[in-house]
């Protein structure tokens, strides 16, 4: 279904986010804010230590409801996607998401190999029944990718970003899983 363009595409691997990577993906995580407006952090904002990812990390692991996932090409972590379901009954179903692909690497089929990853990864669950997601409303790419996927969009939210003195909108969108 997705459609790798990078060059030596078989080299990508998606696999799920282990605490050996949590120094990496603090380094990754720092990095991304500043190449793109899109995040609710932009560069140096992120107030991220070893130990707290590791925590998250490991929390992640021990739970059947959530998943943090790397694309890694070359031995370099190049892409991330996490879903965290709720923890109580009533919202055990539901998952937020969220998605990165490193700059130098965006529009070659990193994202959607990702989530493609993840759609599946969800439905194997038998728990997990919607994903839902928050998108800055201009940010073309990301929608185009999530509507790819089935994604719709549900609603706005008004002033969820302020970036550089504007207030930006968000779409909320979702995808049922059957
Ligand atoms: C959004 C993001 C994750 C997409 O990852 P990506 O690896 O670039 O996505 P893909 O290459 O798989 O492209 C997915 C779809 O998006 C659209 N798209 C991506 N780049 C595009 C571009 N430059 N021009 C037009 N459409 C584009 C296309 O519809 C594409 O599907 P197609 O190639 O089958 O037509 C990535 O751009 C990113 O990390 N952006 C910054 C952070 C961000 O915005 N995260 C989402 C916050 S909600």
């Amino acid at each position: 279904m997705s459609k790798l363009k990078i060059k030596n595409a078989q080299k990508i691997v998606i696999r799920k986010a282990i605490e050996e990577d949590t120094a990496e993906i603090v380094e990754y995580m720092l990095s991304i804010g500043g190449e793109s407006d899109n995040l609710t952090f932009g560069e140096g904002e992120l107030k991220m230590t070893i130990e707290a990812e590791e925590n998250f990390i490991k929390d992640i692991n021990s739970r059947d409801n959530a998943i943090m996932i790397v694309a890694i090409l070359d031995n370099k972590i190049i892409g991330s996607a996490a879903l965290r379901a709720g923890e109580k009954k009533r919202i055990r179903h539901v998952g937020e998401f969220g998605i990165t692909v490193r700059k130098a690497y965006w529009g070659q089929g990193v994202g959607s190999t990702l989530l493609n990853y993840l759609i599946e990864w969800t439905k194997a669950t038998g728990i997990i029944k919607k994903i839902n997601l928050r998108v800055r409303d201009d940010n073309k790419n990301a929608i185009k990718l999530y509507e790819k996927y089935g994604f719709q969009q549900e609603g706005v939210i008004t002033r969820e970003f302020y970036i550089k003195g504007e207030f930006y909108d968000a779409i909320f969108m979702g995808l049922k899983i059957d």
